[in-house]
Formats: C-alpha cells, sequence, structure tokens
C-alpha cells in the first residue's frame, strides 16, 4: 500500500493526491484522503483506482486544510470495497487512520473494543487502531504519545499514519516494518511510504527506523522509539530528480522502463569494472575470508527477482564452484533450510520492502548465516538488515511489471559471481577476464536488441486473441523462459507457461496442438553446442505437432532458421550472459499484447509492485 502525509502551507489535499498518484503502483484497489480544516475532519475514500476518488472529490470536494494523509491500498484483510478502503475513522469522526500491513491481534483487540461499547463499521484491521488511538488520545492528549500506546500493543507488521481533529498541523506516523520515509521542505513536512510522493517538493529526506514514531509538524519532526525515547535517524539526499518519476514522452511507464534498460545496466556497472577489467566491490563488506570458506550459497526472491536468482544460480556455480540453491523466499524458512555462518544468503530484491524476501533474510541471519542483498532502493528494509548491499542504480522504477530492475538485478548477480569466482581464484580465471569484458559493453548490446523490436511488437499484435503462450529454454534459458511467461500472465492476463525445454517430452508436449505460439530461447551454437543441438530438437518437436514457433536466437544462427515462423535475433554474447539480451524482446512482446488487449500496462488487475505483506 502507498501512504502520504503532509503538514505545511499548501492545501493538504493537492499535496496528498498528487503523492497518492505516484504512489499507486504499491496498490490500486482502492483509495482515501483525510483533511484536517476548520476544526474538524474531513474525509473520503473509494474502491478502484485513484481516479474513482479524484471523480467523488470532484463531485462533492472537501474543505480544505494544510493538514493531511492518504493511501492507496492493495487489499488484505477486507475487500477492495469503499468501505474497507483507508482511512479509517472513530466513532466521533475525530481521529483518522492509514495503515499498511497487517495486525495480527486485530481479532482480539476488536472484541476487547465492542466490550467497551465501539461500533466497528469495516472488516479490517486498521479500524482498530483509530478505536484505540481515539480512546488513548482521550486520556493523554497528544497523538504522539497515543500513538506510542497503541503500537506498544499491536502485534504484527504494521505502518501507520495518523491525524486528530483536536491537535491541528500535526501528523504522526509509526514505522514496524513497511517503509515511511520523511520529507524536510521550508515551512512544511510530508511522510510517506516512498519519496516519490514528495519528490517535486523536497529531496530532504530522513528514513526511519524500525519501531519508531515520528511526529510532524509545519517547522520540523520529532522521532522516538515507542516507548518515547529519542531516536538515531538518517537524514540523506535524493539523488535523483522529479523528472525521472515521470513518463517522459512515454505511453506507459514500462515503455520508460524498457527503453531505459541500456543505461539501467551500465549504471550498475558503473565505478564496479575499471579500464583494465578490474572487479571494484568494496560494497561488498563481507570479509574476503568469509566469501572464501563459504561453503554454500543461497539466493532467496520473489517474483521476478526469483527467476534472476535463478539465472545467479548457474553463473555461480560455474564460476566458483560453490553449491548454490535459489529458492523462492515465501518456500524459504518454512521447510528449515539448512543454514549456518558458512553459508551465503543473496537475498534479491528491487524494492526492498517485500515481506516474504524480509523474513527469509531474518530467518537466514537468525541461523548465523551472512546476507548480501541486492536491491535497487537505497535505506530500504531489505539492504538495512543485510550484512553487506549491491545496490542496481537502475532509478525508481514505477511499472508494476518488472523490467530493468531484473536486468540490473542480473548485472549485479553476475558481478557478485564473478567477484566470488576472483576472491576464491578457481580455474576459470582466464574465462572471468574475457566475461568481465564482455560484461562492461553489455549495454550496447542491450540497445542493438530495442532498436529492432518493430517486428516483435507487430507479432505480438497478431496473436492478441491467443489464449495460450508457451516459453521454452534450457540452461540461462530456462529462467528466461519462466520470466517471459510471467511477464505474459501479469500484463496479458493470458494462460502463459514457461519450461525447461527438456521437460516437454515428459507432459507439456501434450498441450501443444495446432497453432499454439511456442516461444523458444535458443542458446549460442558456439561454446555449449550440445545444449543448442538438444534444443533444435525440442523446437522440431513442437512444430512437428503444430506449434507456431518463435525463436530467439544469436545473429549467426543459422541452423534453426528452417524451424522458425518467428525468428528473433539477439546479439553474440557469452551464454551466461545470454539472459541480458533474450529477455528484453519478451519484454516488448507482453507489452504490446497487453496494449493490443486493451489492458492497463502500467497497472495490472490485482497486482502490486510492493507486497509488504507475507
Ligand atoms: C511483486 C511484484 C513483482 C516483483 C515481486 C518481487 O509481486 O509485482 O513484479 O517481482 O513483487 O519484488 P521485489 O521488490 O522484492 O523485487
Amino acid at each position: 500500500c502507498g501512504i502520504v502525509g503532509y503538514v505545511g502551507g499548501q492545501s493538504a489535499l493537492d499535496v496528498v493526491i498528487a503523492g497518492l498518484r505516484r504512489l499507486e503502483y504499491r496498490g490500486y484497489d482502492s483509495a482515501g484522503v483525510a483533511v484536517l480544516a476548520d476544526g474538524g475532519l474531513a474525509a473520503a475514500k473509494k474502491a478502484g483506482k485513484l481516479v474513482n476518488l479524484t471523480k467523488v472529490l470532484d463531485e462533492r470536494p472537501l474543505p480544505d486544510g494544510n493538514t493531511g494523509i492518504g493511501h492507496t491500498r492493495w487489499a488484505t484483510h477486507g475487500g477492495p470495497t469503499d468501505a474497507n478502503a483507508h482511512p479509517h475513522l472513530d466513532n466521533a469522526g475525530r481521529v483518522s487512520v492509514v495503515h499498511n500491513g497487517i495486525i495480527e491481534n486485530f481479532a482480539a483487540l476488536r472484541d476487547e473494543l465492542a466490550e467497551r461499547g465501539h461500533a466497528l463499521h469495516s472488516e479490517t484491521d486498521t479500524e482498530v487502531v483509530s478505536h484505540l488511538l481515539a480512546e488513548n488520545f482521550s486520556s493523554c492528549g497528544d497523538l504522539g504519545e497515543a500513538m506510542r500506546q497503541v503500537c506498544r500493543r499491536l502485534e504484527g507488521a504494521f505502518t501507520l499514519v495518523a491525524v486528530h481533529a483536536d491537535q491541528p498541523d500535526t501528523v504522526v506516523g509509526a514505522r514496524r516494518n513497511s517503509p515511511l520515509v520523511v520529507g524536510v521542505g521550508d515551512g512544511e513536512t510530508f511522510l510517506a511510504s516512498d519519496v516519490a510522493a514528495f519528490i517535486e517538493h523536497t529531496r530532504d529526506a530522513i528514513e526511519l527506523g524500525q519501531d519508531q514514531v515520528v511526529e510532524l509538524s509545519r517547522d520540523g519532526v520529532q522521532v522516538t522509539d515507542f516507548h518515547g525515547a529519542a531516536a538515531e535517524v538518517r537524514e540523506y539526499h535524493v539523488d535523483w530528480d522529479a523528472s525521472a518519476a515521470e513518463k517522459g514522452g512515454y505511453d506507459y511507464f514500462m515503455l520508460k522502463e524498457i527503453a531505459e534498460q541500456p543505461k539501467a545496466v551500465s549504471d550498475t556497472l558503473l565505478g564496479r569494472i575499471d579500464g583494465a577489467g578490474q572487479l571494484h566491490l568494496d560494497e561488498i563488506r563481507i570479509p574476503p575470508r568469509v566469501l572464501r570458506e563459504a561453503d554454500k550459497v543461497v539466493i532467496v526472491a520473489c517474483g521476478t527477482a526469483y527467476h534472476a536468482g535463478m539465472i545467479a544460480k548457474y553463473a555461480i556455480e560455474h564460476w566458483t564452484r560453490v553449491p548454490c540453491e535459489t529458492e523462492l523466499a515465501s518456500e524459504f524458512r518454512y521447510r528449515d533450510p539448512i543454514l549456518d555462518s558458512r553459508t551465503l544468503v543473496i537475498a534479491i530484491s528491487q524494492s526492498g520492502e517485500t515481506m516474504d524476501t524480509l523474513m527469509a533474510l531474518r530467518h537466514a541471519r537468525e541461523q548465523g548465516a551472512r546476507v548480501l542483498a541486492i536491491c535497487n532502493t537505497n535505506g530500504s528494509t531489505i539492504p538495512r538488515e543485510s550484512d553487506a548491499v549491491l545496490y542496481t542504480h537502475a532509478g525508481p522504477e514505477v511499472a508494476v511489471a518488472s523490467t530493468k530492475a531484473f536486468l540490473t538485478q542480473l548485472v549485479a548477480c553476475y558481478l557478485v559471481a564473478l567477484y566470488l569466482g576472483q576472491v576464491r581464484g578457481t580455474k576459470w580465471g582466464d574465462e572471468i577476464q574475457s566475461v568481465i569484458g564482455q560484461l562492461a559493453r553489455i549495454g550496447d548490446e542491450v540497445e542493438a536488441v530495442l532498436d529492432t523490436m518493430e517486428p516483435v511488437r507487430e507479432l505480438a499484435r497478431s496473436l492478441a486473441d491467443r489464449d495460450t503462450v508457451l516459453f521454452l529454454g534450457r540452461h540461462v534459458g530456462f529462467p528466461v523462459a519462466l520470466e517471459g511467461a510471467l511477464k505474459l500472465k501479469e500484463l496479458a492476463y493470458m494462460h502463459a507457461e514457461g519450461f525447461a525445454a527438456g521437460e516437454l517430452k515428459h507432459g507439456p508436449i501434450a498441450l501443444i496442438e495446432k497453432g499454439v505460439p511456442v516461444v523458444v530461447v535458443v542458446p549460442s551454437p558456439r561454446g555449449r553446442s550440445v545444449l543448442h543441438d538438444k534444443i533444435v530438437s525440442n523446437i522440431q518437436e513442437v512444430r512437428a505437432r503444430g506449434a507456431l514457433t518463435i525463436v530467439i536466437a544469436e545473429e549467426g544462427d543459422t541452423v534453426v532458421e528452417p524451424y522458425a515462423d518467428h525468428l528473433v535475433r539477439v546479439p553474440v554474447t557469452p551464454t551466461l550472459l545470454q539472459p541480458l539480451v533474450a529477455t528484453v524482446p519478451l519484454q516488448v512482446f507482453a507489452c504490446e499484447l497487453a496494449t493490443a488487449r486493451g489492458n492497463e500496462v502500467d497497472q495490472p488487475r490485482n497486482l502490486a509492485k510492493s507486497v509488504t505483506v507475507e
């Protein structure tokens, strides 16, 4: 969910709505605002996207004031209805609360409140907080103190922001787990889940830590822990400006982010490979001795980041000869994995806030493992809780379906794999040196792919009425196939599945019938040519059964030509790096199919970019 709070001289409603617009990627099941005006509190909320709320506000304007809060929701407790939308008010309508996360003991608290005569109107856990805050405020008379008292009673993960009509010019926030950042302006202060919400007003930010309460006034902020002791905070300056979070002439953020990939991958490499081909990864502040002695690498991630992790496994095992497993973060800790101080865990997350990944990393650290985060969001929770972090520097990614974050995660994974290979010293020293050189030029190769995408878009449009698309790959092409299928599910709402091409004959081949599009990611015919031969056979197997074959193959690979109904060329790259170029046509394909089917490209149904619940 996305949260915004504001105190200052401007119209709170305008600032909050503009902030919510920038946070809509965090959820768009419903939206709501509350403002303090004329000694009272006015609120509005509506199911569906933010535009539904702004329509309501146009028809029935709220009195405007200078203090306000807002929320855009990804539904957890309670469906995406008007009643369940945030903010939630107390019975007297004096206190208003927005919330991100889940309050685990809400049922007990609700029963307790009902016994004391409170009437609750929604099915959400948040409403419980507004009633508790109202009660505590009436006894202590201060919203900050009331918030601390309430937080001490809550269990689970929560970030809360509240206002009270009896304490104007104040917004109070509390953070446990999901992010909350303060923006400090001139005579105005902001509070949001992400700096994007206030970047047009100020680039001076303060990151809140775990279990902290912040009180915002026009002139500044006060931060304490849940018991009222002053807390240490980290102030920082945001190094990108508002235009990075704008569409910049593109119809969708996703198109912009796909186009930004050559620069994004180059930015990930910046300063990390020098002119002499040496790696500089000083950020990996885990002592080389520990990296040398590690006897296992475990990668945890979700969604697209998990696919990056699957590819990393091939690279790490090949260049370091250390066993590496990649696991879905949501499965990891529940199966009691074997971890100790010699395990290196790599947590990959664009947002740095994904709860499944965060819980996996906490579990790993509890068992004594070292954790290295690969993350795109400065100061987010996952890097804060890790032993070291390698930032991907992709810039803000707004479209829900991940593109440039994925490519930069891959680059970061390769850097880590190559670095581990160097630190540990393997027989692949020469290969590592040559791959570093090729990685340094990869931005140009990605650009070359982007320059030739028109036939892919045309093909996508021609397939807009299909029900199913299948994806096949081998080796690192297998996770690429999974990522291609995920993009299509997310964006085009089509049945799409990725398979290891060798598994085809063990079941999935039964799905092939006349005309079914099958995208095949073909590895280079050079080097591991046995892989290439095998996949050429797989293409023939599906084609013989009527499939429409869409073949992604390296420049100069003539062997595949007779079997490809459509051929998409990608530049020659070392086998392990091929995902960096082979994924791009699949992103373009999914984006164009979604557009042709009339879907919302940046905000696919039911999804959120950052999922901060388990
Ligand atoms: C959500 C998004 C996915 C993303 C996943 C992991 O489900 O919709 O696109 O891959 O979270 O996100 P992270 O921020 O941890 O990379």
